[in-house]
């Protein structure tokens, strides 16, 4: 097959970049009845697109081979999807768009794009009189194909034309679209990318939760799929909850062995969630759980220093739970995992409000969870809840604190302790457990040893301290006799 001009004006919209992602969220548009323009940088994965699913029955494809011709299809205003690795790549479709493309035009950026890149993008675009929409999307390959969770930023304007269609195209809950517009310029993006940094946090938890079980019992991969697919029946329930059971039970056919033992045990990432954390930290927002998530990837990619430190004597006994304990045992962990997960999720939208408040964003954090409950990585029931929660009071000042997640971390608690308590003498790494369980005190005490750091700090570098008893800022002659206290304002 060949390429020819298409007709001008044919398209609704059109999506640049045919990888896999692009293919599928393609297709997805045409086959909910949206004329759909094709291209790429280079045209063969256009063409495989037009070989494979180009027949009509999927809906209508218009392919270009060049980016004037691609811009030529869309009807006007122009709908642009750009679907590239993010990075340089997306800044030079956008030009490439840009320069064919016309005043009240959109272009929407559904990769996996750094907010500020954004917000950068959103700026530069606009003072050429168009609109850039960066979208987070959500739900790997399938997710596109069949219905992601959609984040779009950018104008009000522009989601006029755009959210219908993306609302048609997103996975749905009772008839409800998981796709909402999110706030201004990099609001979706941020967004995407806090919900990718609850995704390590909820993916490591989980991979703890499988390593305290599988040493505790001595049990095999599949027989803890059973309990993976048994929690997943409950307030577990989840997409990684259930993709953990079938991971779990899967053999390696080459060898017969399950092949989770098979796999290299160092986990890679590509970014999101060290974004994640880096932003956390410019926001002064503690995600712990997320931090420690990232960490914990990147430890287990350090081949030198664990090589380095195979030799060394952990002074942990063997962890062996009794036959009879098993179930009080299992129930444990699967508390201490609700808790850590009820936690990182908590770090995850207070990550949101902070971000909303520092890039004055208005984010409705209750719709944010809802369209998290189906179509991306990290849907699971209890976002209703978290939806329910935030809709009741949209300015929470901490969601794990709000019902009914107070009570239920409350119920779960004395579990997380002791399998932090049982995975530190037994010598089992447990970052996220032992940073939620951390965390959770550290937030709920009413006095914390933060007073002396305060006071070794006046002391080193008279950077002054607040008193409990007056107002005011105060600082300690350290140096001198009878260390006397001055107020500085
Ligand atoms: C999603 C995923 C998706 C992707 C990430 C994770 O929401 O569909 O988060 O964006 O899987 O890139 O990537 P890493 O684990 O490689 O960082």
């Amino acid at each position: 097959m060949t390429i020819t001009s298409p007709e001008t004006a044919s398209a609704d919209i059109g999506v640049y970049g045919m990888g896999v992602m692009g293919s599928n969220l393609a297709r997805n548009l045409a086959r909910n009845g949206y004329r759909t323009a094709v291209t790429n940088r280079s045209p063969g994965r256009t063409l495989r697109l037009m070989d494979q699913h180009g027949d009509g029955s999927e809906g209508i494809f218009i392919p270009s081979e060049t980016t004037e011709d691609f811009v030529k299809s869309l009807e006007k205003p122009r709908v642009a999807i750009i679907m590239v690795q993010a990075g340089e790549a997306t800044d030079w479709v956008i030009e490439q768009l840009a320069d064919h493309m016309d005043e009240g035009d959109i272009i929407v950026d559904c990769g996996n794009s750094l907010f500020t890149d954004t917000i950068r993008r959103e700026k530069w675009v606009r003072e050429r009189g168009m609109h850039f929409v960066g979208a987070g999307v959500s739900g790997g390959e399938e997710g596109a194909l069949w219905g992601p969770s959609i984040m779009p930023g950018g104008t009000e304007e522009s989601y006029k034309r755009l959210g219908p269609m993306f609302e048609t195209i997103s996975a749905h809950v009772d008839g409800e679209p998981c796709c909402t517009h999110v706030g201004a310029d990099g609001a979706g993006h941020f967004v995407k990318m806090v919900h990718n940094g609850i995704e390590y946090a909820d993916m490591q938890v989980i991979a703890e939760a499988y390593d305290v079980l599988r040493r505790g019992m001595g049990a095999t991969p599949s027989e803890l799929a059973d309990i993976f697919d048994e929690w997943n029946a409950g307030e577990l329930n989840s997409y990684l909850i259930e993709i953990t059971a079938q991971v779990l039970r899967h053999k390696d056919a080459s060898t017969g062995e399950p092949l989770v033992d098979m796999i290299v045990d160092q986990a890679s990432q590509k970014g999101t969630g060290k974004w994640t954390v880096q932003t956390a930290l410019d926001l002064a927002v503690p995600v712990t759980a997320i931090a420690e998530a990232t960490f914990a990837r990147g430890a287990s990619s350090q081949t030198t220093q664990r090589e380095a430190a195979q030799h060394m004597e952990g002074h942990a006994q063997e962890l062996k739970v009794e036959q009879a304990d098993h179930d009080s045992f299992v129930e444990d962990v699967r508390r201490a995992l609700f808790a850590s997960k009820i936690i990182a999720y908590s770090q995850g939208f207070d990550e949101i409000a902070q971000g909303a408040h520092a890039y004055n964003w208005t984010i409705d954090k209750g719709s944010v969870a809802r369209i998290w409950r189906a179509g991306c990585i990290i849907r699971a029931t209890f976002l209703s809840d978290i939806g329910q929660a935030y809709d009741e009071d949209p300015d929470l000042p901490l969601l794990m604190a709000a019902e009914p997640f107070a009570s239920r971390i409350e119920e779960c608690i004395p579990s997380l302790r002791k399998i932090v308590a049982l995975a530190a003498t037994h010598g089992i790494p447990t970052p996220v457990f032992s940073s939620c369980l951390a965390y959770f005190d550290t937030v709920r005490a009413d006095r914390l040893p933060a007073a002396l750091i305060q006071g070794q700090r006046d002391f080193f570098g008279a950077h002054t301290y607040r008193r409990v008893d007056r107002e005011g800022t105060f600082h300690t002659r350290w140096a001198d006799e009878g260390k006397p206290e001055e107020q500085w304002d």
